[in-house]
């Protein structure tokens, strides 16, 4: 079974802005799905429609199998939302915002104060339980959504944008954790600006432009795409770069220069290639994240 099925959806806001113009997308059981697109492009306009916040102009929605228009209660069951902007009140304890959502989908007092437990204490928001939440972090807040989105145990959680604003550190801290709650069989989607991101977790993804579906990929069988990779090369002492054009090499500075790899090319013969023009390496990385040049190139289109 899809954990989501949208068939044909359209978007047209009041203001004449139309956002969605006919999507399909489906998500399977169990995915790790990154929705991608530039700003505007209608993926906060596709989560609200999930979510209930935004309605739809025309088209068919199923989460879980339930359709949102004939079963919305279980749909919304269903899902667990982690939205773009924060929206938990300013002057409630962290613990009270967790266990107070519990409410709303009916579970009791006593089960939803031992489930915020444990979920805070996943979080590493556990010691802050009783502060103010607008004493938090802004990577604090972040995660005390995510808390809230998970009191219900959804099968599905959708993420607008969970690492924006969030320091590197703390990014991957929350990596993990997502991570592990997909291996642990809840369906994720998320949006996101990084592309790095999606390398890094996602098997699936799918671009949105002006209010369509312009890709739809898994991630592994999109970086195969990539014909090369540019990687970011320090040496001791620059060179002529005549004997090494083949990599399109580029002057960064006195120290540095990026060269661009075929991905047929074997990393041995590269290094060679170069200390065999006399280049001393003390350094040698990927530059940038390969999806990002795949990405730019569709948007841009
Ligand atoms: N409440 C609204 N009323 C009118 N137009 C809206 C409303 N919300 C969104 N839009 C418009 O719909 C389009 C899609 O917006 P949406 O928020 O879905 O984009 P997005 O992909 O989430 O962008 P971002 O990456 O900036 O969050 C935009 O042109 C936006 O201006
Ligand atoms: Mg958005």
């Amino acid at each position: 079974m899809n954990a989501i099925c949208i068939k044909g959806l359209v978007k047209t806001y009041r203001t004449g802005t139309q956002a969605l113009k006919g999507v399909d997308l489906s998500i399977a059981d169990g995915d790790f799905f990154a929705l991608l697109g530039a700003n505007g492009a209608g993926k906060t306009t596709i989560i609200g429609i999930l979510t209930g916040l935004v309605t739809k102009t025309g088209g068919k929605v199923e989460i879980f199998g339930h359709d949102i228009d004939t079963d919305f209660e279980a749909a919304k069951k269903s899902i667990g939302v982690v939205p773009q902007e924060f929206n938990f009140h300013m002057f409630e304890q962290v613990q009270d915002i967790v266990v107070n959502q519990a409410g709303y989908f009916g579970i009791d007092h006593k089960t939803a104060l031992k489930d915020s437990q444990e979920i805070l204490k996943r979080v590493g928001l556990w010691e802050k339980r009783k502060a103010i939440s607008r004493t938090l972090s802004g990577g604090m807040k972040r995660r005390l959504m995510i808390a809230r989105g998970l009191i219900h145990h959804p099968r599905m959680l959708i993420l607008d944008e969970p690492t924006a604003g969030v320091d590197v550190e703390l990014r991957h801290g929350m990596w993990e954790y997502l991570r592990q709650i997909n291996a642990a069989g809840t369906t994720i989607l998320l949006t996101t600006h990084y592309l790095e991101e999606v390398e890094q977790m996602c098997n699936n993804c799918a671009i949105i432009k002006e209010g369509e579906i312009v890709l739809l990929d898994n991630v592994r069988h999109l970086l195969t795409k990539v014909p090369q990779d540019t990687y970011r090369v320090t040496v001791k002492e620059m060179l002529s770069l005549d004997q090494v054009r083949s990599f399109n090499p580029v002057k960064i500075d006195e120290h540095t220069l990026d060269i661009e790899i075929q991905k047929r090319e074997e990393l041995n013969e590269v290094i060679l290639k170069l200390a065999q023009s006399g280049f001393v390496i003390t350094d040698f990385h990927p530059k940038g994240n390969r999806l990002e040049k795949l990405f730019l190139e569709i948007v841009q289109r």
